[in-house]
């Protein structure tokens, strides 16, 4: 008999069982996959019992809502960063590492869902900040909506107080009785590969590792927010890749509490000019034993073939978040597949 392979990001959460045990596709229960016999591997509430003496109930479907917009800041040519009222019980649900969220307007079709890494979760002020890459249709028509707010004269000040210099230095738009608002779905957890293997599923920091993170372009925003999560309590040194990426998103985001250093590295020259020493050198000089890349398939991949990869951003085509459509399906050498937008435990390194 085959042992269960998968391991669902969701598996014992507020989430779990989900629509995959109704339909009897569960990643983890073989007998809520169709089997007569139990082969699993979770340690946790059987997943089995709960959904049958449920009722057979699906645990907290996630809902669309509507999230107020209340900055709108615009980075270089093409970086937007959103900051949306999510109200505290949600942005408390997005500050685990690797926690996105799907956005769209109202009025358009959920096919313009677009999925997005929290990069920091404010659970005091109820509201997460993300940053948007427009990229094409569905990531530039979220990034149009703007807050609310009246229109202002320059040289008085706003209701705070504040001169309306900064106001205006803050990208700021007129928008009276415009969109103000997105549609929200979430929270999703599986944005960073192998994150379990980093800070445990009970989320404890490991206090002992000494981690090297990479990021490119807008792959700054889920490292930023696991730093928040690391709250300085493990070595980090951040090495940031700046071709895709404002230095003043950065140094607005970057933790303060940083147990490490942060330093540029150009992945481009690395890669094409100077062949792969410098970073397995700047691994070894650094004495880590955790390596994490958050950036394109490409890097993932050249960076894989010289160093292991501990964590990584989860860059495949996610769509429904609930391991539903089947449009993240990966197929390992074993003719397994996979839905990564649920599955936590492999880290495939290859380009897709
Ligand atoms: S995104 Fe739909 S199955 Fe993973």
């Amino acid at each position: 008999m085959e042992q269960n392979f998968y391991d669902c990001i969701d598996c014992g959460t507020e989430n779990c069982p989900c629509y995959l045990a109704a339909t009897g596709d569960c990643l983890v229960c073989s007998r809520l996959a169709g089997k007569d016999y139990c082969d699993c591997n979770w340690k946790g509430v059987c997943i089995y019992n709960e959904f049958i003496q449920s009722g057979k109930k699906i645990n907290n479907v996630r809902e669309e809502f509507t999230a107020k917009v209340e900055e709108n800041k615009r980075y270089g040519q093409d970086t937007v960063v959103l900051v949306l009222d999510v109200g505290r019980g949600f942005a408390l649900k997005c500050a685990k590492p690797g926690s996105y969220v799907f956005l769209k307007r109202a009025e358009d079709e959920d096919f313009y869902n677009i999925p997005i890494s929290v990069m920091k979760s404010d659970i005091t002020g109820g509201k997460i900040h993300l940053a948007v890459k427009e990229m094409s249709a569905k990531s530039k028509r979220i990034t149009e909506v703007q807050p609310h707010f009246e229109h202002i004269d320059a040289g008085t000040t706003d209701s705070a107080g504040k001169a309306n210099e900064n106001i205006a230095g803050s990208n700021k738009r007129e928008n009276i009785g415009g969109e103000d608002s997105l549609c929200v779905r979430g929270v999703y957890r599986n944005g960073i590969l192998g994150i379990k293997s980093l800070i445990g599923p009970r989320g404890k920091v490991d206090t002992d590792r000494k981690m090297m993170i990479v990021t490119k372009g807008v792959g700054f925003a889920p490292a930023a927010h696991m730093l928040e999560w690391i709250d300085g309590r493990a070595r980090a040194d951040i090495y940031t890749d700046t071709d895709k990426i404002e230095e003043e998103l950065i140094a607005e985001y970057l933790p303060q509490r940083l147990n490490g250093k942060r330093e540029n590295i150009d992945l481009r020259r690395e890669f094409e000019f100077k062949g792969t020493e410098r970073i397995s050198a700047l691994y070894k000089a650094g004495g880590y034993d955790t390596l994490v890349v958050f950036a394109s398939d490409y890097y993932i991949e050249q960076i894989g073939k010289i160093l292991k990869i501990d964590a990584r951003s989860n860059n495949f085509r996610l769509c429904c978040g609930e391991g539903v459509c089947g449009a993240c399906a990966f197929t390992d050498d074993f003719g397994r597949t996979f839905k990564m937008c649920k599955c936590s435990g492999i880290m495939p390194t290859e380009s897709f």
